[in-house]
């Protein structure tokens, strides 16, 4: 019998996520009669004792979660159950408490919302035993294998556009070329998407490589056909044209912390064709504000799947949509691929229908 179930937001928090825990909690209570648990801060709140949760209940899960960015749960990327930090500064392998903390707080199952290496980690406690989960995606990069969108991708797009929208009327009262930074990581989904529906004259993504030459070239060419500024959208792990990584600061989890291509793509345009160069980098608004409808639509989609699959103990999967349908896939599956843009895709079909520059394949 399934009477209590857990809930975890962990990774780097997007909108939509209060939404998906609004529609595990409805969903559990009404149809199901079961208790719900908010885990605070991913497994941290299993790791910690006291142990660190809340009640979810009909009332503090209102509609206002639908409307809410950020997690009521709190999130973490540093605490990781297998490396967990201690005061003194050395990570240990607390996944033991985890799963201790689980079976004290008599939970018969979590449902875990993550990206990409919160999969990692959940596939790791799946295997360890002791723990019934099911996942759910969450991500603005959209990089989760299997899926053809997770949580808070859409309103990531959402916020890009409409930078692009603010950027174009003052690019054009000033005659320049605005050059927009956008988050995503390894993947270019945010910056092909949101170019295409700003009107971006040029989007660089990691995926394909570019020419410098040739940028400037298409910039002076829409100068010359007497246009007066040009927009381009570049995502963040885009390189220098001599294949370097512009990083800031320090990386943390074995991942690099982007930052800084829009600058230097601004000094090298200015310095070739001295075109009047401005650069905003967009940074974490892409994870903030009010979820989209279609990142409501999917969470609270995603939160009555995973909540039937736990009731079914279909357990050690992750929840996915793929052509109009919510399925289920084995959480390790989601963990070996990546979801990076394809360059024979048809969004980077429909970017060069336009006109836009996109980079050159070898
Ligand atoms: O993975 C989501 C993401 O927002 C990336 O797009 C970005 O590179 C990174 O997280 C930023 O991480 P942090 O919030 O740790 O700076």
């Amino acid at each position: 019998m399934i009477k209590r179930i857990g809930v975890l937001t962990s990774g780097g928090d997007c909108s939509g996520l209060n939404a998906a825990i609004r529609a595990i909690t409805l969903h559990a209570i009404q149809h199901y009669d079961c208790e719900v648990f908010g885990i605070l801060k991913g497994t941290s709140g299993l790791i910690r004792r006291p142990m660190e949760y809340i009640p979810l209940t009909l009332s503090n899960c209102d509609q206002s979660m639908l409307r809410s960015a950020g997690t009521i749960l709190g999130s973490t990327t540093k605490e990781n159950p297998f490396f967990f930090p201690s005061d003194d500064g050395l990570k240990s392998d607390r996944s033991d408490d985890a799963i201790a903390g689980y079976h004290d707080l008599k939970l018969d199952a979590i449902i875990a919302i993550g990206g990409d290496g919160s999969m990692r980690i959940n596939s790791k406690l799946a295997k360890k035993g002791g723990m019934n989960l099911v996942c759910i995606p969450k991500t603005i990069d959209n990089d989760l294998a299997q899926t053809d969108f997770s949580i808070g991708y859409s309103t990531a797009v959402s916020v890009a556009t409409e930078a692009l929208d603010r950027l174009q009327p003052t690019a054009a009262s000033h005659q320049r070329v605005m050059i927009l930074e956008v988050m995503g990581r390894d993947a270019g989904h945010i910056a092909l998407s949101a170019g295409i529906a700003g009107g971006a004259d040029v989007i660089l993504i990691p995926e394909i490589p570019y020419n410098l030459e040739s940028i400037c070239q298409h910039v002076q060419n829409i100068s010359a056909s007497g246009r007066n500024f040009s927009l381009i959208i570049v995502s963040e792990a885009v390189k220098t044209q001599g294949g370097d990584s512009v990083l800031r600061g320090t990386s943390y989890n074995d991942r690099p912390r982007y930052g800084g291509i829009s600058q230097y793509l601004c000094a090298e345009l200015e310095a070739r064709i001295q075109a009047d160069t401005r650069f905003t980098v967009l940074g974490h608004v892409q994870r903030g504000g009010q979820p989209n409808a279609q990142d409501r639509i999917l969470a609270t989609a995603f939160g009555v799947k995973a909540v039937d699959m736990v009731f079914e103990k279909n357990f050690g999967k992750m929840v996915i949509w793929r052509n109009n349908q919510v399925e289920a896939v084995p959480i390790e599956s989601t963990i070996d691929t990546y979801n990076e843009v394809d360059p024979k895709g048809i969004l980077i079909k429909t970017a060069k229908a336009m006109g836009i520059y996109v980079g050159e394949l070898g």
